[in-house]
């Protein structure tokens, strides 16, 4: 296990990545809550960060259990932050220090840069500069304009470089983390998929014994692949509810539940779909239609686990970057998790014990789990579909009428992308329902009918997105379905928005 010591750097998620990826478990803690116990890690990582070491509130934890005991490798601020602290000296850089760099001397006396030679790319990103190492160092590396880009504390396993190892630009930062994780920290890469779901199990099965779990499934792979988990390890106990809030794809309830069922899960399909519509009636304010389906929702899923006798466990499918969130929003783990709130006037369900098997993973982690699993592929490569559903694509109010109308153009968009191939190479797609009518003709008559937008974004996160170039002959042919088969439709357009400025949603 590898402890990473997060800055606040913007690339600390990235580090972990790249540790990952190499099989290797890792975790992230904020500087200012480091574990008491590090015994548990066999490496450390320091991060970047967006303060000046010379800053007056700038991070200074205390290593005094970390360096000189333990492997460390001190990353950018990291690197002048142990140099700032054992007489060396950091000061303002003269010359810029962005971006692209190549290494003109290595030290290849040293394991750390096995493999990689001079004129190597680095990946730059800091305005203080270290121009004096610490006392008993040795320098490792350099660039052009950065004397000091790498160094090693004598006598100890410990290493500093001042570029970034864990983005894409610094072309040989895999193979340097691997030089310090596997060859000097002595590592082993068995970090695997198959070996999560092992000791996941395992761990669950001791933690939650014979008692019961509540876990509200949406469809989506995150709460999917933690059901699956769940049931491996504790079986019937594990009682999953899924809730139709009458906003979900055409026939998607169904067709989910089924699915379900088939994985042989003990799941119960509540069908709340009236009393979700029913309390939107007439609400047309966007974040008001969120909100009352937040409420319905948590109303729903109180009456049902109350059905579910003497549970004690409320699984969720919560994963890394909402952990790491959560954690920096609030400056510390003192509230690390939303649903951790045991307090009264939540929910009774809130106040079971909370289990969330994911919490650890990144979203591409999940999805190879899920393989692991052996959980249908189709399944695993679903795209987002927003909580509200339906619900954020019907702009203004929403009618059951409307409702309908939309799942069949959706349907109809959705089924045209896998017929064609193209559902995979897309990100998010669905279909807006504008509170637009426009003039048609149909036949001999004129139509005042609605109007539908298309849309399909390329992203890996959703924070950023650009709309996908579809082949015309695609557009064509799913324009003419649409118009040709949903009555109340009678005009379709394409949205060529990139995000931002747009977001992907149009409410
Ligand atoms: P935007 O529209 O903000 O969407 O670009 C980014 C991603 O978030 C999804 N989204 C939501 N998901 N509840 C959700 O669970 C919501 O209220 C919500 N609004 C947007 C959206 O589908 C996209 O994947």
């Amino acid at each position: 296990n590898v402890l990473i010591l997060d800055f606040g750097s913007q690339y600390t998620q990235l580090i972990a990545r790249r540790v990952r990826e190499l099989n290797i478990f890792c975790e992230i803690k904020p500087y200012n809550h480091l574990p008491e116990d590090v015994s548990v890690y066999k490496a450390v990582i320091l991060s970047g960060s967006p303060f000046s070491i010379r800053a007056e509130d700038a991070p200074h934890p205390d290593l005094s259990q970390i360096k000189g005991k333990k492997p460390l490798l001190a990353i950018c601020y990291g690197a002048q932050y142990l140099a700032h602290f054992n007489g060396g000296m950091v000061s303002p850089s003269s010359t810029r220090e962005y971006g692209r760099a190549k290494l003109s001397f290595i030290d290849h006396k040293e394991p750390f840069f096995n493999g990689i030679s001079e004129g190597s790319q680095v990946w730059m990103s800091h305005s203080d500069t270290i121009k004096e190492l610490p006392t008993g160092s040795t320098k490792l590396a350099s660039t052009p304009d950065v004397e000091n880009a790498a160094y090693k504390i004598n006598g100890e396993d410990t290493y500093a470089i001042q570029f970034h190892p864990e983005v894409y630009h610094t072309t040989d930062g895999k193979q340097l983390l691997e030089n310090f994780l596997v060859n000097i920290a002595g590592l082993a890469q068995t970090w695997t998929p198959d070996s999560f779901v092992e000791t996941t199990v395992a761990e669950l099965k001791d933690k939650i014994g014979k008692e019961k779990v509540i876990l509200g499934l949406s469809g989506g792979v995150d709460s999917t692949v933690a059901a699956v988990l769940l049931h491996k390890a504790i079986g019937k106990n594990l009682h999953c509810i899924f809730v139709n809030n009458g906003l979900l794809r055409k026939n998607e309830f169904q067709a989910v539940l089924d699915q379900y069922q088939g994985m042989g899960l003990n799941v119960k399909g509540v069908d709340a779909s009236a009393r979700f519509l029913d309390n939107l009636e007439g609400e047309s304010d966007p974040e008001t239609k969120r909100k009352t389906i937040g409420r319905v929702f948590i109303e729903v899923f109180d009456d049902e686990s109350h059905k579910v006798e003497d549970a004690k466990w409320l699984a969720q499918g919560t994963i890394y970057p909402d952990v790491i969130e959560s954690v920096s929003a609030t400056g510390g783990p003192s509230a690390t998790i939303k649903s951790h709130h045991n307090v009264g006037g939540l929910p009774d369900y809130m106040k079971l014990k909370v289990v969330e098997p994911l919490r650890m993973l990144f979203k591409d982690e999940v999805r190879r789990v899920g393989a692991s699993l052996g959980i249908d592929k189709e399944l695993l490569g679903r795209h987002p579909f927003p909580g509200p559903g339906l619900a954020i694509r019907i702009l203004g109010d929403i009618t059951r009428e409307k409702v309908a109308i939309l799942q069949e153009v959706d349907a109809i968009f959705i089924s045209g992308l896998k017929e064609w191939g193209l559902y995979d190479k897309v990100w998010q797609a669905g279909a807006i329902l504008l509170p637009v009518n426009s003039v048609g003709v149909m036949g001999d008559e004129r139509t005042y009918e609605k109007c539908v937008a298309l849309r399909a974004v390329e992203s890996t996160d959703g924070m950023t997105a650009d709309w996908v170039n579809l082949p015309y002959e695609f557009l064509q042919k799913t324009s003419n379905d649409i118009i040709n088969k949903v009555r109340g439709v009678n005009r379709v357009v394409y949205d060529i928005s990139s995000k931002p400025p747009a977001t992907i949603e149009w409410e």
